[in-house]
């Protein structure tokens, strides 16, 4: 144990099975199977639109799989209406875009004060562990503690996507932030765009304390099978971190 959770985010799994409008592939038959690889919780987006995860997916999760569910929700008064149905153990509070392909930016945790506070503090007080996704930015993150949130995930999408020395640079800001934020108490996770190639620098920085990945672990799933994806990614997680 090296004290780094491994998210597993299965929403692509509904991404597959919403192609043909079916039942299969099954997102929590992805979960069950994400357990047995050694996944330490379960990520999944319910978007405004519908396009992967369902509520009925959502309900299913939070009743049938033994993981902690982490939903990946709007500020959205539906939402937060939904997660006070359920209670899964973890929501993470994502900006979202009906027009964007993927969640393309962190919450601003700044400039959205009064629309996320009393949705902080509802989940907060319903149990509901809240983390919100956030650019890996220090104003971002004292933003994040003021609203009293326990837990930011800062987003890993732009060090994904960078090559060479602009990579470097955007590490080192998820460092700063990391380090940043554990200072003022939060707790720390990243995630978005992290494949076998990109998490082992993420992965060593000290203070983050779960990983969310989820598109590659899918992608890869198709050739390897999805608990193969997660053990390699599982292994390369822990020698980042390994002494
Ligand atoms: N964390 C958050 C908050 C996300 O919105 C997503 C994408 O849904 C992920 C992690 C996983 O990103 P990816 O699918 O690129 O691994």
């Amino acid at each position: 144990m090296t004290g780094l959770r491994l998210g597993v985010n299965i929403d692509h799994v509904a991404t597959i099975r919403n192609a043909r409008g079916g039942a299969f592939p099954d997102p929590v038959r992805a979960a069950k199977l994400a357990a047995q690889a050694g996944a330490d919780g379960i990520t999944a987006h319910l978007r405004e639109d519908r396009r992967h995860i369902s509520d009925d997916d959502i309900a299913r999760l939070a009743r049938e799989i033994d993981l902690p569910l982490n939903l990946e929700m709007a500020a959205t008064d539906e939402m937060l209406a939904i997660a006070l149905k359920h209670r899964p153990h973890a929501a993470c509070i994502v900006p979202e875009k009906r027009e964007e392909r993927t969640t393309e930016g962190g919450i601003d945790a700044a400039g959205r004060h009064d629309r996320l506070s009393p949705i902080v503090r509802a989940l907060g007080e319903a149990g509901v562990r809240v983390s919100l996704f956030i650019e890996p930015d220090l104003r971002q993150l004292d933003a994040a503690r003021s609203l009293g949130a326990p837990v930011v995930e800062l987003h890993t999408g732009a060090y994904s996507e960078a090559e060479g020395e602009a990579r470097a640079r955007l590490l080192e800001k998820l460092r700063a932030a990391a380090a940043h934020g554990a200072s003022l108490g939060l707790e720390i996770h990243a995630g978005h765009g992290l494949t076998y190639d990109n998490v082992g620098p993420v992965a060593a920085i000290p203070e983050i304390r779960e990983l969310n990945i989820g598109h590659f672990l899918v992608g890869e799933a198709i050739f390897v099978g999805l608990e193969a994806a997660i053990r390699r990614m599982r292994a390369l997680m822990d020698a980042a971190r390994a002494p």
